[in-house]
């Protein structure tokens, strides 16, 4: 596919090649309307090199809608490397990485995604300042999933109140379908407001730990069984693609907000949920709490600050969904608007001089 005929909107798509380390890496910007480009590096084995182009063009344009949303001052962007992290990743590679990262002069910021890590980015930034993502010593925001997950949770409290009213979560029952890092700082935060839980896990150490430490939650076997079990709100937080033609049909819960990426299977599916009467709280909106973490380094870390701009997640649900009532459109799609809103009404405002010649 080439990129300029698939018509895909983005600003800038960069090739990076260092043959001696390996390094393939591909940096896409959809858009810097609102600020630098800020999207995770995914370091991932792609059957090909068209996949690989295929996904940061998806992954950079989702930045630049997750970014908008998230109140940040940020453009979106993304990058791939193409290879096998147990594999291929090596000092020589990232630091390669950084340079070419670098010499975009701050058009890209940097961060963790699946495949990298904070020691990762501590590596990247001994030759490139756009780095966020790294180890608390070295500055930066640590484990993003804390902000996530309490992201979320706001989320999930403005869509119980669009749904029943009130936004406590006290006597509904969430379904958590994935107790990672994300899975487990929700269900603290769930149970700390007096929700009950179901829950499930492929990992065996997971349901040790929820034994262990929340033996309240009831432990179902499999996504399939938690989605027919009796739930308010379903909390998709493992995999992509949660919401299907297969699962969608047979939800029981109301509300759907979790942490997971890329709920919706395919465009359509936010039609079969508004038919159905499930309020979506729409991922990317609820998921940003992370890349609010991280954004924060830019500053110079502060985590009562960044918490706070993520506990805001709660007023932009609240905004999308009362927007998706008004306009007569499922949540997914007033999302989608008010991104749009931001970069024309914020963005355009670049467009003042503020002296200088270029
Ligand atoms: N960590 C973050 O800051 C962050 C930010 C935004 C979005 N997300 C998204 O949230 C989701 C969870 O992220 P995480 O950091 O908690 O990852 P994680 O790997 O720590 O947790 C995922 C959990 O899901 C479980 N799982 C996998 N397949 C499953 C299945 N079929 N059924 C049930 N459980 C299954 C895994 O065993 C694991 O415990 C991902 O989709 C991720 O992209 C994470």
């Amino acid at each position: 596919m080439g990129v300029f005929s698939a018509d895909t909107g983005h600003e800038q798509v960069v090739f990076c090649q260092d043959k001696p380390s390996g390094l393939r890496a591909i940096i896409a910007i959809y858009s810097t309307a609102l600020g630098p480009a800020l999207g995770g590096t995914r370091f991932h084995p792609y059957a090909t090199e068209d996949e690989a182009v295929h996904d940061a063009l998806d992954l950079s344009r989702a930045m630049a809608y997750k970014n908008a949303l998230a109140g940040l001052d940020l453009g979106g962007g993304k990058a791939v490397i193409w290879g096998d992290p147990a594999r291929d990743k090596s000092e020589p590679l990232l630091r390669a990485y950084g340079r070419f990262v670098e010499s975009l002069g701050g058009r890209y910021y940097t961060a963790c995604d699946v495949g990298t890590y904070v020691q990762d980015m501590d590596v990247v930034s001994k030759e490139c300042r756009y780095v966020t993502g790294r180890s608390e010593t070295n500055g930066g925001a640590g484990d993003s999933s804390v902000l996530t997950a309490y992201g979320v949770f706001q989320g999930m409290r403005a869509a119980a109140e669009h749904q029943w009213g009130s936004a406590s979560l006290a006597g509904r029952t969430v379904g958590i379908a994935g107790l990672g890092k994300v899975g487990k700082h929700l269900a603290r935060h769930l149970i700390e407001d007096g929700a009950s839980l179901a829950a499930t896990d492929v990992s065996p150490a997971a349901l040790e730990w929820a034994a262990k430490h929340y033996p309240q939650i009831a432990l179902v076997d499999g996504v399939d069984a938690l989605i027919r079990a009796d739930i308010d709100v379903y909390a998709p937080c493992a995999l992509g693609g949660a919401l299907d033609d297969d699962t969608v049909p047979v939800l029981r819960a109301k509300v759907v907000a979790g942490g997971a990426n890329n709920q919706l299977a395919h465009p359509g599916i936010e039609k079969l949920l508004d038919e159905r009467g499930i309020l979506y709280a729409p991922d990317y909106v609820v998921n940003s709490g992370g890349v609010i973490q991280v954004a924060d380094e830019i500053h110079g870390f502060n985590f009562e600050r960044a918490r706070q701009r993520a506990g805001r997640i709660y007023d932009t649900t609240k905004a999308i969904l009362a927007l998706a009532t008004d306009e007569g459109v499922p949540p997914a799609v007033a999302a989608d608007r008010l991104a749009e809103r931001r970069w024309a009404d914020v963005g355009r405002l670049r467009t003042i001089r503020l002296g200088g010649v270029r």
